[in-house]
């Protein structure tokens, strides 16, 4: 291996534990003239090796073969970053979607189980009878500040929008939902390579007990929502357990809303980076849908999908990755495969899009994708026909970006309109 792959490397694993740069672009452009499958050291075993995944069929491969991949590493790896989690967490505190089995970290036939239990909710049909009401909302956060003439976009409007609106299918009250966002921002920001903040556990913590008291107020009073539905389920008997229903509660209320929010807050960044193809989105609104999955696929939330381990002794692309062996897939890195597409470090709203990874692929893929679409398109709809002369209000150098192993995000983006 050349100094100049180590130094790469290394740059790339500094970025994944949060210690440098907001622009990680093209360091996984020299990432994938390493490799599709680049060998680093495993951040909770320096003795073992973990992979990165760096373009779009390898990317695809993994993804799609839960045969030889899994994400559920008990019984693989001897360091197991959620049991090490559970481990410090006080042994009262109800299992979480991080903590405990959530379809999130479950293969075969429970993962089938436990998202085909929901899977109806997220239908794109049934997400369609949602837009009049994520419409209002969106509106709604529109008239609290338009008078003003300046909000923060994050605070303001890319944060309540989805966090309410996924409140709202599951029956969580409107004066609990500040408290969710918070134990759910320090949750996706407190994991990096190697790192990890022990605001975490008090988070979790918090979550799982606020999420099993709510399950027991709804037993006593149920509404017409989906934990409610949920419960009954749980109370028949054999498809879901109490933890797993917490499990669930949790992985839903965070998945819901914390990617969303990136995506409309970091989306119109992206977009007042790039002034022509902002004006081109105001000429003609009907782009949007277009626009939203050029966003995702551009610089969307995730820059990586959940860690998978290998099943067994397997070679790719000449490496020879052991069983147990850690596979990070960088889906931000996919997106911008100069073999997929024509471009692809340009942001362009016409692009016609095959696929992108921003969702992720195979079993595990994006369950609320048909629902984050619907609230990305409302979201830019909505500000760019209310407040077309958005400005950013700060120097573009001072915007403050967190950056965690799996996201990259905005603290706050203050505009002018
Ligand atoms: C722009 C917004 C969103 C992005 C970029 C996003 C991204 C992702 C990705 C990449 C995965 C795959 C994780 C993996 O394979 O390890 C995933 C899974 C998941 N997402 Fe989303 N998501 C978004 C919005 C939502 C929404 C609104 C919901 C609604 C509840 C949601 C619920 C889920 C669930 C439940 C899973 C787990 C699916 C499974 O394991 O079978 N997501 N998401």
């Amino acid at each position: 291996m050349t100094n100049t792959e180590e130094v790469v490397k290394e740059q790339t694993l500094n970025f994944l534990s949060g210690k440098s740069s907001e622009d990680p672009f093209s360091l996984f452009a020299k990432l994938r003239s390493i490799g599709s499958v680049v060998s680093v050291p495993n951040p909770m075993d320096s003795n073992k090796q973990a992979w990165m995944i760096t373009d779009m069929d390898e990317a695809m491969n993994v993804l799609k073969d839960n045969k030889r991949f899994t994400v559920d590493p008990k019984g693989l790896e001897d360091n197991n970053l959620r049991e090490d989690l559970a481990n410090n967490l006080d042994s009262s505190t109800p299992d979480t979607f991080f903590t405990g089995n959530s379809m999130l970290f479950v293969d075969g036939v429970d993962h089938k189980r436990l998202r085909k239990l929901v899977s109806r909710a997220f239908t794109p049909k049934y997400m369609e009878e949602l837009r009049p009401r994520v419409q209002q909302i969106a509106d709604e956060l529109l008239d609290q500040v338009i008078e003003e003439g300046a909000m923060d976009i994050v605070k303001d409007y890319a944060y309540p929008l989805p966090i309410n609106v996924i409140s709202e299918m599951l029956g969580v009250p409107t004066s609990d939902r500040k408290d969710l966002q918070t134990w759910s921002s320090a949750i996706a920001k407190g994991l990096g390579w190697g790192r990890q903040d022990p605001s975490i556990a008090y988070s979790l913590n918090s979550f799982g007990n606020y999420t099993k008291q709510l399950v027991e107020e709804k037993r006593k009073n149920p509404g017409n929502d989906l934990i409610s539905q949920l419960i009954i389920i749980e109370e028949e008997g054999d498809r879901l357990s109490e933890s797993e229903l917490i499990s669930m509660i949790t992985l839903l209320i965070f998945a819901g809303h914390e990617t969303t929010s990136n995506l409309i807050a970091t989306g119109t960044m992206m977009l007042l980076d790039h002034p022509k193809q902002l004006e081109h989105l105001k000429s003609d609104l009907g782009l949007v849908p277009t626009a939203v999955e050029e966003l995702l696929r551009f610089n969307g939330p995730s820059t990586s999908v959940g860690p998978r381990f290998a099943k067994e002794d397997i070679i790719i692309n000449n490496q020879k990755i052991n069983k147990g062996d850690m596979l990070l897939v960088l889906v931000k890195s996919a997106n911008r495969d100069e073999q997929k597409f024509y471009q692809p470090d340009e942001l362009n709203v016409m692009r016609e899009i095959d696929r992108h990874l921003a969702f992720g692929q195979g079993i595990h893929m994006c369950l609320g994708a048909p629902l984050a679409r619907i609230e990305g398109d409302i979201a830019f709809t909505t500000m760019l026909r209310r407040i077309p002369n958005i400005e950013l209000n700060v120097k573009r150098d001072e915007l403050d970006w967190d950056i965690a192993l799996s996201s990259q995000s905005l603290n706050s983006l203050p505009v002018t309109f």
